[in-house]
């Protein structure tokens, strides 16, 4: 198609070369099938833009990264023990973090309201836990808000991931 188009342009500039209208149309044309293709080339760009954020997962990081990071906010170490205590108590409203995931994360959670079943969040019972940065995020801030009233400290986003993490399928905690 392209070709064609090409060769009827030709045709325009040998049969018209003295007609300046001739010459602008084409011009106007070529401009019109560029542009086109142009047109064409975001669609396709903005389709895959919004079929990439469908799957609403970018691995751009991992557990140990976003444990680390933590733990440089909060300056100390995360600490397992302290974190499964944490993350089964109950902080004065209706629901510990338990209440939707389970009071062991290395299975399927089901939340509490809606009987949704939640992925495990123990990294190595679920390899996309923890991994992207914003849902982690995100996560953090809703659910620290729902059971704590508040947002989780460093110190206790540092606790509960060296929890997590900690988890081993040979054991509770190696
Ligand atoms: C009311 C239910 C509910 C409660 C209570 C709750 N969570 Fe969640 N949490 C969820 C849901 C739903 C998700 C998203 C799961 C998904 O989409 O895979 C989630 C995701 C997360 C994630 C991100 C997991 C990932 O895949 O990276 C973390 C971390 C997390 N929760 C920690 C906590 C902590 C810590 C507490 C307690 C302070 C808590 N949650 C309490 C429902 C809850």
């Amino acid at each position: 198609m392209n070709r064609r188009f090409r060769q009827r342009s030709r045709g325009h500039l040998h049969n018209g070369r003295k007609s300046t209208a001739g010459l602008r149309l084409k011009g106007l044309a070529v401009k019109k099938g560029c542009m086109n293709q142009w047109i064409e080339k975001a669609a396709l760009a903005v389709g895959l833009f919004v079929l990439g954020g469908q799957a609403a997962w970018s691995a751009d990081t991992t557990p140990a990264l976003q444990l680390q990071h933590w733990q440089t906010q909060a300056g100390q170490a995360g600490d397992a023990a302290r974190g499964q205590v944490f993350f089964n108590a109950s902080h004065g409203g209706r629901w510990s973090c338990a209440s939707c995931h389970g009071p062991h994360p290395t299975g399927e959670g089901k939340h509490a309201t809606t009987g949704r079943t939640i992925a495990p969040l123990a990294p190595a019972f679920n390899a996309r836990a923890l991994t992207d940065e914003a849902k982690v995020n995100k996560w953090f801030k809703r659910n620290c808000s729902d059971v704590l009233a508040r947002e989780c400290s460093a110190s206790e986003k540092a606790d509960v991931l060296a929890y997590l993490i900690g988890l081993r399928p040979t054991g509770v905690r190696p």
